[in-house]
């Protein structure tokens, strides 16, 4: 008998084993709250969009290819400096900024004040994060502490009403790994909303692994999310001080 009232004939019980597995691995997999897609043009186009971690800034370029004019709003950030940047990289920067996109090398989302002091934007963008290691910190996966330690960095920097969206794979291991739901809530965000996100809506996006132990690549027949964050409503104050 299984926990769930039903009977198993004939099943062995390492078949039964991987059922359940099977089964808790896509209870868990994410249910999306939106059947559309995140949408990014239009924050670029409504406001500044600040994109941070861009790896080889194909998505910046890809996206700025979709907006036109528009694109001047886009300030595109990595987290490497110019002189690791590839040729592939170099060519997408120098686009970029054909197209009027601010290129900024060198950026830690952990700390946007660096770079930003008090600016602000609509919208701030990571599509991927990951610090490519899997070695705990604090105890913790080490891409919960960077989507963490971003979320609290990006919360100074949003307009009223600001978004951040980091965009990851759909699977329990990641939702797992990367526990956004505690990440939010540590930092005063609501839940986040979680959309689809399809690669094919970018054309040229070629998503870049974070160092060549693997860590961040995809596979084939990967699902993917995007979530989307806004801070917490503060308490309205009823009354003044006299
Ligand atoms: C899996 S790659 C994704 C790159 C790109 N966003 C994409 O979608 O192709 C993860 C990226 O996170 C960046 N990253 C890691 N730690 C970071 C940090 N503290 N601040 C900004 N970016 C960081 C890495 O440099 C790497 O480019």
């Amino acid at each position: 008998m299984d926990p769930r009232g039903g009977r198993h004939f004939g099943k062995s019980a390492s078949d039964l084993a991987w059922s359940h597995f099977w089964l808790s691995a896509l209870e868990l997999k994410r249910t999306l709250d939106r059947k559309t897609p995140f949408d990014f043009p239009a924050k670029v186009k409504a406001g500044r969009v600040l994109l941070v971690g861009e790896g080889n800034l194909s998505f910046s370029l890809a996206l700025a290819r979709k907006v036109g004019v528009s694109a001047t709003n886009m300030i595109s950030t990595t987290f490497e400096t110019v002189a690791e940047y590839s040729e592939a990289t170099v060519g997408n920067a120098i686009a970029l900024r054909r197209l009027g996109v601010t290129v900024v090398p060198g950026v830690d989302a952990r700390n946007l004040t660096n770079w930003f002091g008090r600016g602000k934007f609509g919208s701030i963008v990571f599509q991927f994060p990951n610090v490519g290691s899997r070695n705990p910190l604090h105890g913790r996966n080490p891409n919960h502490i960077l989507v963490r330690r971003f979320l609290e960095s990006a919360s100074e920097h949003l307009v009223d009403d600001g978004v951040v969206a980091i965009t990851a794979v759909n699977s329990p291991h990641y939702d797992g790994a990367f526990d956004v739901d505690g990440a939010a809530e540590r930092n005063q965000y609501d839940i986040p909303v979680a959309h689809p996100f399809y690669f094919s809506d970018y054309p040229g996006y070629t998503h870049v692994k974070t160092k060549d132990d693997g860590s961040g690549a995809l596979d084939a027949g990967d699902e993917f999310v995007t979530f989307a964050f806004q801070k917490k409503r503060q308490a309205v104050r009823k009354w003044g001080h006299r």
